[in-house]
């Protein structure tokens, strides 16, 4: 039952600041951020990246000073991947499975100076292969299931080794995070989280993270035969429900306005910890339409990071991160 106009006046509620506020039905804070950083070989090393404007690849003692930062704005936790020099990478992406890689270096300096910050690791192998894809190859490019899940389970022991909090697998490889939830048990890291990129689309929106971990120009092909079809809803929702079987703490989105109606149909069916990634083509979409005088970016960032929570978000990893952190603190 309902009154009606004039009696019933939606706008009454608005009308002031305060009241705004007190009838905000959703919150962002900067504990529901996470924030992606690129790692370089190095030391006081900075390099842009072009298609992300603002952001940069870090050598590691500067994703230390990040994570000081990020403690004092109160982000919770870092994302990082990394740019593996190029001698590196080979068919196999065999660097990953390294103790000493990037990766690992950063992890122990990280939970070494700042240990207070969550550390989340991607486990894939693009940024190890020569060819750009994910996972190992047959001979006719197809990328390999079973066999590059085993690699991963290597990765992911590599990576909880040196210290990672949160294992990431954005490799959408089936079976992929039972086998790393056994191996974690296997090796007693019991605490060791899984955030699985469930639903993961095969999308346009990824190019300047290619750049950014020095994939974009090795990728032959594309990841249509492992990243979902942007036309599937129902297949999301089986994916997820097959990453909470096999032991994910929590399921994540991505790309993340793109899918929205993902974002909220999973959260409605399993009441789960859901997150959504913004991935780079968005946050260079919306610097793009700043630098064109389009938008206003604080408002367009703060906006679409509310979307995230509106649809039931946990969390939201965000190249804005830092940028809006500081925002919802002054
Ligand atoms: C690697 C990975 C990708 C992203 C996160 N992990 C790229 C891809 O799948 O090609 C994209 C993130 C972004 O665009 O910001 N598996």
């Amino acid at each position: 039952m309902s009154a009606q106009y004039p009696a019933l006046r939606l706008r009454r509620t608005r009308a002031s600041a305060w009241s705004r506020r007190m009838y905000a039905e959703t919150v962002l804070t900067p504990a529901d951020l996470i924030w992606p950083l690129f790692i370089s070989e190095g030391q006081g090393i900075e390099e842009p990246i072009a298609s992300l404007p603002g952001v940069s690849r870090w050598s590691v003692d500067g994703i230390v000073a990040r994570a000081k930062e990020a403690r004092d704005l109160g982000i919770p936790c870092l994302a990082l991947f990394p740019n593996t020099p190029p001698r590196l990478r080979t068919a196999e992406g065999g660097e990953a499975l390294n103790p000493d890689n990037l990766m690992c270096r950063a992890i122990r300096a990280l939970k070494d100076a700042v240990p207070e910050v969550g550390v989340l690791t991607d486990v894939a192998l693009d940024p190890y292969t020569a060819h750009g894809h994910d996972g190992l190859l047959d001979e006719s490019g197809y990328v390999l299931n079973d066999r590059t899940a085993e690699v991963l389970v290597g990765q992911a022991l590599n990576q909880a080794a040196a210290g990672a909090d949160i294992i990431a697998p954005s490799d959408m490889m089936d079976g992929r995070v039972g086998l790393i939830r056994e191996a974690l048990e296997d090796e007693g890291r019991v605490n060791v989280q899984i955030m699985a990129y469930s639903a993961k689309y095969a999308s346009g929106f990824y190019g300047p993270f290619r750049d950014a971990v020095g994939s974009r120009g090795l990728l032959k092909g594309d990841k249509k035969t492992y990243q979902m079809d942007s036309a599937n809803a129902e297949e999301a929702l089986r994916e997820v429900a097959l990453d909470l079987a096999e032991g994910a703490d929590s399921v994540m989105v991505k790309p993340g306005l793109p899918y929205l109606d993902i974002i909220m149909r999973v959260k409605s069916e399993f009441q789960v910890p859901v997150f959504a990634y913004q991935v780079s083509g968005e946050y260079a979409m919306i610097e793009a339409a700043v630098a064109a005088g389009a938008a206003e970016r604080d408002a367009v960032v703060l906006e679409t990071l509310m979307a995230f929570k509106r649809a039931g978000c946990s969390g939201v990893l965000t190249y804005h991160a830092a940028h809006a952190a500081r925002l919802l603190n002054a």
